[in-house]
C-alpha cells in the first residue's frame, strides 16, 4: 500500500470526506517524513530535543481498488509505524485513533471496504510538543499493508515459535498458533505446519485437525524435531521457515510464512550470556530508528550498510532504544547475526517531556505492549526484553507496581527471554534506585554504571558484592564518541583550544577503562555503548544531532569505531590518526595514536624510526611453569588501550607498521597531501532495485594532484541527479552543518560527504554528477532494475 498517496501539511477536517477533492494536494509514496524535508530552526524551543525540525498535522489520502479477489474475504490494513497519533478513516468511517508513534497497529474492518474504489484518509498529528527526547520525524514514516486472507485465516502476529530443546543431534521446535473464524458458523479445518531450511528444502512438518466456533479463535499448539539442525549464532546466522498452512474442506485458504532460528540462550549469574552453551560477551551498541538525512523514513539497504559497518567492528548486539524498530530492521538483524535487546518505552506514567507516552500510558501500555511482543517474539535475534530506559519509577516507591505489571505480561506473552530496565541508579548509590525494583527484573540493567562519585572504579563491584544473585549487564554506558576529523580541543574549557589533540582523550581513557573490567568479568553479560551512530535530536543550537556515535550520521567512521575494532576483532587492524595536513604548524607537537590488534607498532616520520610500542590487554599469565607463555611475550609499553608518539609537525609521510608474532602484518601511511584538484566518487552498488526500498550510497571526497584523499576539504559540492532516481539525502556529518537535508548543495565537511540516490518506480539508468567551483567534477552510472 506505499504507492501513491495524497498529502497535505493543511489541516483539512473536509479530507474525511470521501467525495473531497484532493487533487491539489502532492503525490508521494510511503514511507514518508515530513520533519526531515523542513529546515532547520533554532526556534520554537519546543522542537530542541526532535533537532529543531518543524513538526504539525498532516494528512494522507489514498485512492485504490479491492482487487476482486478480495470479494467475502477478511481483510485488514497494518501501519508499521506511524508518528504519531493518528486517526485512520475508510471511505468516511473512523476506524481508531492511535496515538504511539513507534508501535506496529492494525484495523480489522473488512465492513467499511466496498468493491470498486476506496479511499483511506490518514490523519497524523504531531503537533503537541515537546513529545520526545531525540528527532522522531513526522507522518508515516514506515510501510503500510493491506493484508486479504480469508475469513478462517491466522491472526496477525498469530504464530509463535519457540525452540525448547537445542542440540547438535536434534532440535524440538514448538509452534503455537491462533486462527480465527470470522464467519457465523464452526469450521473444521486441518492446521499444517511446515519447515523449511535455508535452501528450501523440507525438514519437518505436523498437522493438527481443529475445529474453530463461529466468531471465534482457537490456539493450537504443535511440536516438531529437526534432525541436525543449524544453529542461529552471531557468526551462523542460519535461518528457518514455518510455513503455517490452513486447509479447510481440502483447500488452502490461508498460509503465512514465518522465519526462524534454532538456538539456546541462557543467563547465568557467574558466566553471564551463553549462545548455544558458549559465552558471549555482548559487545553491543544502542541505537536510535532515523537515518541522518532520511530521517526515519529508512530504506532497508540504508539499515542493512550500517549495520555492515557496526558488523565489522565487531559488535554483536543492539539496543533499540527506546522505541519499537521498524519490523524489517528485525530481520535485517536475524540475518546478519545481531543480538538484540528490544525496548518499547522510554517512560511509563512518570514523564521526562510534557506530551511524551507518559500522557497515554495508562490507557494503553498493556495492547501496545502485547503487540509489540507479539510481532518480535519470533526472532531469534531478539533475546532479551528491556521494559523501558531511565525510568523515573525505578527511584519511586509504588515503582515496582508498574513494574511488576509489564514483567508479568513480558512474562505470558513471552516466558523464553528475560527482561531487563536500563536503571541509571544503582543500588548501591545514594539516592539508588529501589532494591525491590531492581530485585523483581530477570537481569538489572545498568546505565552509566561509572557515574556515581568515588566509586566510578568499581563499575559493578559493589552491587555484584551485596546482591550475588543478580545478574548483570550494561544496558548503556560512555562511548567513543566526538566529531569526525574534528582533532581540536575547543570543546575542552580545560584545555587549550590552540592545541590539536589526537582525540577526546578523557572519553577514550574512561572507554578503556570500562571496556577492560567489562572484558574480564564474566559476571556481567557485556554492554550497549551509547551509540553506535549518531542520530538526529538531543543536541543543543547550533548542533542538530548527537555526536555520540562512534559512527557519523552518514555512516563515515569516527576514529573511536577503531578502538572498538581492535577489541573486539582478531583479523589484524591498525588506525592512524589525526591526518598529517597541519600547515603553518611546523615543529608543533602532533600526538599520533593508534587503535590496534596487533602485537607492536612502529612509527615512521618521513623515514625515521619513532620508536615501536606496544600494549598487553588482557595481560598475559603463566602458562603451565614459571615464564612461560602461550604467545610471544611482547613487552608492553603502556597500560592504554591505545598507543601515542609525541611528533614534531613535518610535512610529508606517517608510517606506522604493525606486526604480529614478530612478523610486519600491515603497514598504513598517511600523507600530507596539496590543494584539491578533482571531486572523487565511489558507490556501493551499481544496481539498485525499484521495488525493494533499495538506495545507492555515494562517497564524495575529494583529490590533489597525486590523487591522494584530503582529509582535510571543505568544498561546497553541487549533485546533479537525472533518469530513473533521485537524490534523497545529501549530508557531510557535520553535527553544525544546518544545510536542509533534501539540498543538493552541500560542503564537504573534513573530506567527506555522502549522497542517498533512490530510485524510481520505473527501470532505467539514473546518471549522478558531482561538481565543486575550481575542481573536475565527477560522475557516475546507476541502473534500477524490476525483479
Ligand atoms: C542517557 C539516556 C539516552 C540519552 C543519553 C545522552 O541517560 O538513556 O537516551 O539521552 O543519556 O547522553
Amino acid at each position: 500500500m506505499d504507492m501513491n498517496w495524497k498529502f497535505s501539511q493543511t489541516d483539512t477536517a473536509g479530507a474525511i470526506k470521501p467525495g473531497f477533492n484532493d487533487s491539489k494536494w502532492r503525490t508521494l509514496n510511503l514511507p514518508h517524513d515530513w520533519s526531515i524535508e523542513g529546515s532547520f530552526k533554532e526556534e520554537p524551543a519546543q522542537l530542541a530535543r526532535g533537532g529543531f525540525l518543524p513538526t504539525g498535522i498532516g494528512w494522507y489520502r489514498k485512492h485504490f481498488v479491492l482487487p476482486a479477489a478480495a470479494s467475502g474475504k477478511n481483510i485488514w490494513i497494518e501501519f508499521d509505524g506511524v508518528y504519531q497519533n493518528s486517526d485512520v478513516w475508510i471511505n468516511g468511517q473512523h476506524l481508531g485513533h492511535y496515538p504511539s508513534g513507534y508501535m506496529s497497529f492494525c484495523y480489522e474492518r473488512t465492513k467499511f471496504l466496498k468493491k470498486g474504489e476506496n479511499i483511506i484518509t490518514v490523519r497524523v498529528d504531531n503537533s503537541l510538543q515537546p513529545n520526545t527526547r531525540w528527532y522522531s520525524g513526522s507522518g508515516i514514516y514506515r510501510h503500510v499493508w493491506l493484508n486479504i486472507t480469508s475469513p478462517l485465516h491466522i491472526a496477525q502476529w498469530g504464530t509463535y515459535i519457540t525452540t525448547p530443546k537445542v542440540d547438535s543431534a536434534l532440535a524440538m521446535v514448538a509452534v503455537k498458533t491462533t486462527i480465527n473464524n470470522k464467519t457465523i458458523g464452526n469450521k473444521n479445518a486441518v492446521l499444517r505446519s511446515v519447515v523449511t531450511d535455508a535452501k528450501g528444502n523440507e525438514v519437518g512438518r505436523t498437522e493438527t485437525p481443529v475445529n474453530v466456533n463461529g466468531n471465534d479463535s482457537l490456539f493450537c499448539e504443535q511440536k516438531l524435531t529437526i534432525a541436525a539442525p543449524s544453529l542461529w549464532s552471531v557468526d551462523h546466522p542460519y535461518l528457518y521457515n514455518m510455513k503455517s498452512i490452513v486447509v479447510s474442506n481440502g483447500k488452502i485458504v490461508d498460509e503465512v510464512n514465518t522465519s526462524f532460528g534454532i538456538r539456546d540462550i541462557q543467563f547465568s549469574v557467574e558466566k553471564g550470556f551463553l549462545l548455544n552453551g558458549k559465552q558471549v560477551k555482548i559487545n553491543g551498541v544502542c541505537l536510535h530508528h532515523d537515518a541522518g538525512s532520511v530521517g526515519a523514513a529508512v530504506p532497508e539497504s540504508m539499515w542493512i550498510r550500517r549495520l555492515k559497518l557496526l558488523k565489522e567492528m565487531g559488535c554483536n548486539a543492539i539496543r533499540t532504544s527506546h522505541n519499537a524498530m521498524a519490523p524489517e530492521f528485525l530481520d535485517i538483524c536475524d540475518q546478519m547475526g545481531f543480538l538484540v535487546m528490544d525496548e518499547p518505552f522510554d517512560e511509563w506514567k512518570s514523564g521526562k517531556v510534557k506530551y511524551g507516552y507518559n500522557s497515554y500510558f495508562n490507557e494503553w501500555w498493556q495492547p501496545d505492549l502485547i503487540n509489540f511482543i507479539r510481532r518480535d517474539r519470533n526472532h531469534p535475534s531478539v533475546i532479551m526484553w528491556s521494559a523501558g530506559n531511565e525510568i523515573l519509577e525505578q527511584r519511586v516507591a509504588g515503582g515496582d507496581t508498574v513494574l511488576q505489571a509489564l514483567m508479568e505480561t513480558f512474562h505470558k506473552e513471552d516466558p523464553t527471554r528475560p527482561v531487563t530496565t536500563g536503571n541509571d541508579y544503582i543500588a548501591a548509590d545514594d539516592g539508588s534506585a529501589r532494591v525491590s525494583f531492581l530485585n523483581m527484573l530477570d537481569i538489572v540493567g545498568y546505565n552509566y554504571v561509572d557515574r556515581w562519585r568515588k566509586r566510578r572504579e568499581l563499575y559493578y563491584c559493589i552491587d555484584h558484592q551485596d546482591h550475588p544473585n543478580w545478574k548483570m549487564i550494561g544496558t548503556e554506558n560512555v562511548s567513543m564518541r566526538g566529531v569526525r576529523g574534528n582533532y581540536f580541543a575547543g570543546n575542552y574549557p580545560n584545555i587549550d583550544s590552540a592545541v590539536v589533540t589526537a582525540a577526546d582523550m578523557p572519553t577514550v581513557i574512561r572507554t578503556e577503562q570500562l571496556w577492560k573490567f567489562t572484558a574480564t568479568h564474566d559476571y556481567v553479560m557485556g554492554d550497549f555503548m551509547w551509540t553506535g551512530i549518531d542520530y538526529l535530536g538531543e543536541a543543543r543550537w547550533p548542533n542538530k544531532n548527537s555526536s555520540a556515535g562512534v559512527i557519523d550520521l552518514c555512516g563515515f567512521q569516527k576514529d573511536g569505531y577503531y578502538f572498538y575494532q581492535s577489541q573486539w576483532t582478531t583479523k589484524p587492524m591498525l588506525h592512524v590518526f589525526p591526518h598529517w595536513n597541519w600547515k603553518g604548524r611546523e615543529g608543533k607537537i602532533i600526538p599520533v595514536t593508534i587503535f590496534t590488534n596487533c602485537d607492536t607498532v612502529e612509527l615512521f616520520v618521513n623515514g625515521r624510526s619513532f620508536g615501536m610500542k606496544s600494549m598487553e590487554f588482557p595481560r598475559q599469565g603463566n602458562a603451565n611453569g614459571w615464564n612461560v607463555y602461550a604467545l610471544p611475550k611482547v613487552n608492553a609499553t603502556t597500560a592504554d588501550l591505545h598507543l601515542s608518539w609525541d611528533v614534531p609537525f613535518e610535512a610529508g609521510t606517517i608510517k606506522a607498521v604493525g606486526r604480529k608474532d614478530g612478523k610486519i602484518v600491515l603497514q598504513k601511511e598517511i600523507h600530507t597531501t596539496g590543494a584539491p584538484v578533482a571531486v572523487k566518487l565511489s558507490v556501493d552498488t551499481t544496481i539498485v532495485n525499484v521495488t525493494a526500498r533499495d538506495v545507492a550510497h555515494i562517497k564524495i571526497e575529494v583529490v590533489d594532484a597525486n590523487g591522494l584523499v584530503v582529509p582535510d576539504a571543505g568544498n561546497l559540492l553541487e549533485v546533479t541527479v537525472s533518469g530513473a532516481g533521485k537524490l534523497i539525502g545529501l549530508d557531510n556529518g557535520n553535527p553544525t552543518d544546518l544545510t536542509p537535508m533534501k539540498s543538493n548543495q552541500r560542503k564537504l565537511f573534513n573530506g567527506l560527504a555522502l549522497a542517498v540516490i533512490q530510485p524510481g518506480e520505473a527501470a532505467g539508468n539514473i546518471q549522478v554528477s558531482v561538481s565543486a567551483a575550481g575542481l573536475k567534477s565527477a560522475s557516475l552510472n546507476i541502473t534500477a532494475i524490476k525483479n
